[in-house]
């Protein structure tokens, strides 16, 4: 299974969530941007111009350009593209423009692009707020993962586990992170097909 993960805008939890999903999907993980990943997982490396392996893989993209027909590949032949974002004004401003050069300018499935909101506080619009401004915008349907802000993505590298992997350890770790599990686990059981 090959998943891509990318959102123009930075720092929306881009390869917080790749990392966490490699580790619990039990992937390969390729990114064009450095970040901690490679010196804590054996199953990460970060290649300029990512190539399309044939094992598992989740593909953390930071920018990029389109000109490197390889990337727009590894889109093309992605199961999921998943685009975490902020859920705010400019988060999602930057969303559409994410999703007008993944469905117009790759010509990518938009039933493949699942959009995973981070829901920061009162403040943030709710995913049916998002639904509506991004169906007006593209008159394109999504299906939306939200998630909660949660301390469990502080834990992440120092634990080298994945969102489940540390919420599943004990019986108190399935009580504090219930909240995350339920949300992360939609969005796996979606990605393996059961939801
Ligand atoms: N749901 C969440 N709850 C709490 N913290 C989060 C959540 N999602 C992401 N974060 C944190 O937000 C910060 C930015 O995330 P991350 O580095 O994954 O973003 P990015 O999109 O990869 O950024 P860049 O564009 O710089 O590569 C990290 O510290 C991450 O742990
Ligand atoms: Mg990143």
């Amino acid at each position: 299974m090959i998943i891509s993960v990318w959102n123009k805008k930075g720092g929306v939890g881009k390869t917080a969530l790749s990392y966490s999903l490699a580790l619990d999907l039990d992937t390969y993980y390729i990114s064009n941007d450095e970040s901690i990943v490679p010196s804590i997982y054996t199953g990460a490396k970060v290649e300029k111009i990512p190539t399309l392996i044939k094992e598992d893989c989740v593909y953390d993209f930071g920018g990029f350009s389109f000109s490197d027909p390889k990337i727009v590949d590894i889109f093309k032949k992605s199961d999921w593209v998943i685009v975490p974002l902020i859920a705010n004004e400019n988060g999602l401003i930057k969303t559409l423009l994410t999703i007008e050069d993944l469905v117009k300018n790759m010509d990518i499935d938009p039933k493949k692009i699942l959009l995973v909101p981070t829901m920061q506080n009162d403040l943030s619009y709710s995913p049916e707020d998002l639904s509506r401004a991004i169906r007006e915008k593209t008159g394109l349907e999504f299906e939306l993962y939200p998630i909660s802000e949660s301390r469990i993505f502080s834990k992440l590298y120092e634990e080298e586990k994945g969102i489940k992997q540390i919420a599943t350890a004990t019986p108190l770790s399935r009580y504090s992170y219930r909240k995350i599990l339920e949300a992360y686990g939609k969005l796996i059981n979606k990605i393996q097909n059961k939801g």
